[in-house]
């Protein structure tokens, strides 16, 4: 099952032009938060097994989903709603961006960029071994705007929101997670051929824990 949605993942990739939909995320169900909350714990070793489609698109949601497309609001809190973060996945197959209106994924980069991204984490093997790394990178701009001087704060504060919501939702799908804050932000900026305006702030291994 789980190497048939990869397949199928793979599949539905090279014949949407590049765009993954992602499954529509329970909302409902799932392990209780007190569970999530007491189970959460940072998990370095990964087995190799892949994580389906629906995974990932349950741990995106969960980190920047849309909740309220009426306003255009997120799973996590943004001051101002201005919502500075950009995130993406790395897969085996290439480094996605997240879109959130659309709850779907598009191609950015081919190939695997796991191993060039864990020697640009200080060698951190946890972000070579996961099968998913998400990235989270910020656009200050976005919230300077307003914001001026605090902006910078408000960014931070976001990021360890959504990064929270992951790596709860990462507990309750029984999955293991560690935030990596350690690493070299012009390394993964030209990795991930982010803009210039683009920070990377917390790269997130996530994959089955090593039994
Ligand atoms: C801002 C931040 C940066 C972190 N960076 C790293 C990192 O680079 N590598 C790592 O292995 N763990 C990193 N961690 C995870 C901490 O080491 C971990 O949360 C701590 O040891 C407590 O363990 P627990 O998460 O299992 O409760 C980071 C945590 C935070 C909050």
């Amino acid at each position: 099952m789980t190497i048939l949605s990869w397949v199928t993942m793979v599949v539905m990739a090279q014949s949407a032009g590049d765009v993954i939909r992602l499954p529509r995320p329970d909302t409902a169900g799932g392990a209780t938060l007190a569970m999530s909350l007491a189970s959460r714990r940072s998990v370095r070793s990964f087995g190799e097994e892949p994580l389906t489609v629906a995974q990932i698109g349950q741990l995106l949601w969960a980190a920047q989903g849309m909740t309220d497309a009426v306003k255009g609001l997120r799973t996590a809190p943004s001051s101002g709603a201005l919502y500075p973060l950009e995130t993406f996945v790395v897969l085996p197959e290439g480094a996605y961006r997240y879109n959130p209106q659309h709850h779907e994924l598009s191609l950015k980069i081919q190939g695997d960029l796991r191993h060039a991204l864990q020697k640009a984490a200080l060698n951190q093997r946890a972000v070579g071994d996961a099968p998913a790394v998400v990235v989270f990178a910020a656009v200050y701009e976005r919230v300077a705007v307003k914001y001026k001087g605090r902006a910078t704060r408000y960014v931070d504060m976001e990021a360890g929101h959504a990064c929270q919501n992951l790596l709860l939702q990462a507990a309750a799908l029984k999955l293991g997670a560690v935030p990596v804050g350690a690493f070299h932000d012009d390394r993964i900026g030209e990795l991930l051929k982010l803009p210039k305006e683009a920070s990377p702030l917390y790269l997130v291994p996530v994959g089955y824990p090593k039994r």
